[in-house]
C-alpha cells in the first residue's frame, strides 16, 4: 500500500507503507523532511498534515489529546492531523496527505521510494 505525500515545494512523493506503521514513521523511514520532534508520542505538533479530500472521512477521528496538541499548531483546519496517530490499514492505500511548513525539518529530501509522482 502506499501514501502519497505533498511537501511544502509541491512536489509529491509516493511511498511504500506497511500495515500498521505510523504515517509519520513511513515519511522518515523513506527520508522525507518531517521535524517529527517528540517521536510520535504525540507530544509536539511538528507532525502536522493536512489530509486531502475524501480521505479526512476515512480517517479514526483524533484523540482529545491529537486535539490539544493541534491547537498549539499552525494553519489549523478541518483537515489537519498529527501523522504520528495515523495508523496504515489497507483502507488507507492510496492516502494523499500533504505535510504543513511548519513541520518540515531542514534536511534535504533523500527518498527515492518508489518515485515521485510530480
Ligand atoms: S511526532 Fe510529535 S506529535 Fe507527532
Amino acid at each position: 500500500m502506499f501514501v502519497n505525500v505533498r511537501l511544502p515545494d509541491g512536489t509529491v512523493h509516493r511511498l511504500e507503507a506497511l500495515e500498521g506503521w505510523r504515517v509519520m514513521e513511513v515519511m522518515r523511514d523513506w527520508g522525507l523532511p518531517i521535524k517529527a520532534e517528540c517521536g510520535g508520542a504525540c507530544a509536539c505538533a511538528t507532525c502536522h498534515v493536512w489530509v486531502e479530500g475524501d480521505w479526512v472521512a476515512k480517517l479514526v477521528p483524533p484523540t482529545d489529546e491529537e486535539t490539544e496538541m493541534l491547537d498549539g499548531a499552525f494553519q489549523v483546519d478541518e483537515r489537519s492531523r498529527l501523522c504520528c496517530q495515523l495508523i496504515m490499514t489497507p483502507e488507507l492505500d492510496g492516502l494523499e496527505i500533504e505535510l504543513a511548513p511548519e513541520s518540515l525539518s531542514d534536511q534535504p529530501v533523500e527518498t527515492v521510494a518508489a518515485g515521485s509522482a510530480g
